[in-house]
């Protein structure tokens, strides 16, 4: 079942019905200030961090769910409702709601009246933009009131949700009912004191009253849905003084038949200079000037529909670095459309601020950060380049580092620390991906500091020589890397040994002298580590290349006599050396992520098996029989259904959920990449269309997440909802099958001195074209599928050996012709 449907011309998705399973958001905003918008118009904004600077309030955890919102109240003729449907409930009839690009439209009509309303952070700008048209669809005059509303929130979100004593008192605002551009209010909480920003919400024209003060606005034991003000027709001119302060402002509308208002929103941060703060000589009144120039910016429709313009026009410009014309509609509007869309957000975000993440817990994670760099950095390199080296700031001298950052500060995150091993090899992998794109070896050159010291800085290329010193230096009695507190599976705690509720599975260990090993990292030092040795060799230093290469060596001997179970690889082994991820357990037999990670780091090339597959072969094929469902793979199986002390975190979800037997999607395109890489491309493909949403969007009251960008978790084949996602848009799918559809897939892959062309999807997609621009040329890239076996292509009309197109000049158009 639907709850809307796709619409790839706009590059939209349009939901028909407020009823959705779950909220269905959007991501406002690429830059320094977004917004989480739902479509009931729920969410927050934030500027930079969402734990330090929230602008307007959300209640995670409410009853009824998606509770805080920009909201707009009608009061027509006494028929108060919300075009968003909540928080009023009241029926509709008509509703729509159309999430975009870094847009969304939601559209509410009741009783001949329609309001629809076009919500966007502008390029450039520190600010949400509502684009507001009210049009009167009935054959009589119309007589209304429109109110809007907006919950400010005191800046520390996690402060803001855990000091009352303090914060409702110090609650303050300034109101301007006749400011340069309308009116507007002035959020200035603490602005008194140390903060030199304040909020600003403002509409293009004068208002007929104003509401500051929540209790005033909602009525005292009142739910949002029952606001007091919209239901009495008029605002109360409410003055905040401590307690709640809001924004709302409201404007009587007299409309023809037919008859259209424009209106424009503004809902914005600013930041004053000390020599700006005060407009009085007291420091008792704000200095406005920014903000007029905000509001002045947005003063017309026309104003914030040219923006809008160009904001769309920015992601067509993005979208054009790679694009897929194929045969398979739903195949090229995740490629096109809203895979690239979501490595955007989760580029953004990491993991912090979701309808699943609070913004409060998380900043930015070292791993999440790098990978998500994979798949974004052919749209922004620069950015990606940046993104670089600030992760690489906060690596410790020794190559460890911190497992997380703040955005605001760039600084590591002392709460949670370090000892994720794994951690380190993925800045080699982002800092490589960045070169290939770009070609920019001048980044290997950058001074970075470590642990944001700058007496310590050293060149980035030095960092990464850490990043693989810190795996080589630390190895476990097999000679596989030791795991500290988990590797990539966050939830298998080796050394962690908890038997105390409430603690931490991440950071705690009970047991000294763990020698427990992954062979995770191992794969992961295989991959890796030979682009490290690549990275070395190009940057003139063979000899350290060479040793590099050794290092490699000996870690795919110990994979090769250590990591292998017989019919699949070994996941680790624990604190006492024994064996986890074998058949010879009654539970946890066989993981995910070893198997695709050590195929695509090329392992398992020995045939020792019974019938002389590959262990490569082999090891993807026991994938699909023990872990393959038709939602997609398995973490691992069976799941543990009791606590097992010595395996962590893992073993604590119930059987099916999460790390124990859910279907992390994240793990699932390493498979697709090492079907990719044996040559089973319609195995590959396969795997993709299971977890790649729009081709679950049928299936939706199941999924019950967006079906419009990857979900973290979907419930695996033994939970009780096998098929239901939840965490929808902040994970590593989005980058990750990204990375394998462009580039293994489709295969066109940027590598450092051409661009790879080699597809691997097989007779599904009998015929596509890919157009690829990188390095200022645009690659035409026409792809028939004849059964052939290994690519041939023709390059200009000149045949060429192998797969590998040396880059062309900037400026240059190739055209790639490529029979399979
Ligand atoms: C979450 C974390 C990620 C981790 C994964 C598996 O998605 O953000 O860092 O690798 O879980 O545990
Ligand atoms: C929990 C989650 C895991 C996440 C971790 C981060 O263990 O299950 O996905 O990575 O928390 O701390």
């Amino acid at each position: 079942m639907r709850f809307g449907h796709f619409d790839d011309d706009a590059r939209e998705y349009v939901i028909t019905t407020p009823e959705t399973p779950a909220p269905w958001i959007n991501y406002l905003g690429s830059e320094q200030f977004f917004s989480l918008v739902s479509h009931q118009a729920g969410g927050y904004s934030f500027y930079r961090d969402p734990r330090l600077r929230r602008l307007t309030r959300y209640r995670y955890n409410n009853v009824p769910a998606d509770a805080g919102g920009r909201y707009l109240y009608v009061n027509d003729g006494g028929d108060v409702w919300t075009p968003s449907w909540l928080p009023v409930k009241a029926h509709l009839d008509r509703f729509e709601a159309r999430h975009g690009l870094g847009y969304s439209t939601i559209t509410g009509e009741r009783g001949g009246l329609s309001v629809s309303t076009t919500l966007f952070v502008p390029l450039g700008e520190d600010a949400e933009v509502q684009r507001i048209a009210v049009t009167n669809t009935s054959g009589a005059v119309k007589d209304l009131t429109l109110f809007t509303f907006v919950e400010f929130c005191l800046w520390n979100a996690y402060d803001d949700q855990t000091n009352y004593q303090r914060n409702l008192s110090i609650g303050e605002v300034e109101v301007e009912q006749d400011s340069p551009y309308g009116s507007a209010i002035y959020h200035r909480t603490e602005y008194r004191e140390r903060r030199d920003h304040y909020a600003v919400l403002g509409i293009n024209t004068r208002a007929d009253g104003f509401d500051t003060d929540r209790d005033t606005f909602v009525g005292a034991f009142n739910s949002l849905g029952e606001a007091a003000v919209p239901r009495a027709g008029g605002s109360a001119g409410s003055m905040a003084s401590g307690w709640y302060p809001i924004g709302s402002h409201s404007v009587r509308l007299v409309l023809e038949p037919g008859e259209t208002r424009d209106l424009v929103v503004v809902l914005g941060y600013v930041e004053n200079p000390e020599e700006h703060k005060w407009a009085d000589d007291a420091h008792q009144v704000v200095d406005k000037r920014r903000a007029h120039e905000l509001l002045g910016r947005f003063a017309t429709a026309e104003h914030a529909d040219a923006a809008l313009a160009a904001l769309k026009e920015h992601w067509t410009g993005l979208l054009s670095t790679y694009r897929v014309s194929s045969t398979d509609e739903k195949l090229d509007r995740m490629v096109n459309i809203w895979n690239q869309y979501q490595c955007m957000v989760t580029f953004n975000m990491s993991r912090s601020a979701s309808y699943f993440e609070t913004g409060i817990g998380r900043g930015m994670g070292f791993r999440d950060s790098n990978q998500d760099l994979l798949g974004f950095v052919h749209l922004i390199p620069a950015r990606a380049r940046e993104r670089i080296l600030d992760i690489a700031a906060t690596q410790f001298p020794d190559g460890s580092a911190y497992h997380q950052y703040q955005p605001l500060t760039k600084r590591g995150n002392h709460d949670i620390g370090s000892g994720f091993n794994d951690d380190p090899l993925w800045l080699i992998a982002a800092v490589a991906a960045y070169i290939k794109e770009t070609g920019d070896y001048s980044i290997l050159d950058e001074q970075v500091p470590f642990d944001n010291d700058e007496s310590l800085a050293a060149p980035l290329f030095e960092h990464l020589t850490r990043s693989f010193e810190f795996t080589v230096d630390h190895r476990g009695p097999h000679g596989l890397p030791l795991i500290g507190r988990a590797d990539w599976n966050d939830c298998l705690n080796l050394n962690c040994f908890s038997t105390t509720p409430g603690e931490p599975f991440q950071t705690t260990e009970n047991k000294a002298g763990g020698v427990a090993e992954s062979v995770f990292i191992a794969a992961q030092f295989v991959l890796y580590g030979a682009e490290y040795a690549e990275l070395a060799r190009r940057h003139g230093q063979p000899d350290v290349a060479s040793r590099a290469e050794k290092l490699v060596d000996e870690m795919r001997d110990a994979v090769r006599d250590y990591g292998w179970d017989g019919s699949w690889f070994l996941r680790a082994y624990d604190f006492f050396g024994n064996a986890v991820g074998t058949d010879a357990e009654p539970e946890g037999k066989i993981w995910i992520e070893p198997q695709g990670l050590a195929v695509m780091a090329g392992l398992g090339s020995e045939t020792d098996t019974p019938d002389g597959r590959t262990r490569a072969e082999l090891a993807l094929d026991s994938v699909e029989e023990m872990l393959g469902t038709p939602h997609g793979l398995v973490l691992q199986y069976p799941a543990y259904t009791t606590y097992q002390v010595q395996l962590g975190e893992v073993s604590t979800y119930p059987p099916g959920y999460k790390e124990n037997g859910g279907i992390f999607s994240h793990n699932n395109p390493w498979v697709i990449i090492a079907e990719c890489q044996i040559g089973r491309g319609a195995q590959a493909f396969d795997h993709y269309r299971r977890i790649t949403p729009a081709y679950r969007e049928e299936i939706s009251d199941v999924h019950r997440q967006e079906p419009y960008v990857y979900a973290q978790m979907i419930a695996g084949k033994e939970a009780v909802r096998h098929g239901e996602a939840k965490n929808s848009w902040l994970t590593g799918t989005a980058a990750w099958t990204f990375v394998a559809v462009s580039q293994h897939l489709l295969g066109v892959r940027p590598d450092y001195d051409g661009l790879v062309v080699d597809p691997r999807i097989g007779a599904d997609v009998p015929s596509f074209t890919v157009t690829r621009s990188i390095r200022g040329a645009t690659y035409e890239i026409h792809v028939e599928h004849t059964g052939a076996g290994s690519p041939s292509l023709v390059v200009d009309g000149v045949a060429i050996d192998g797969t590998l197109v040396p880059y062309a000049a900037s400026g240059s158009t190739v055209r790639i012709d490529v029979t399979v």
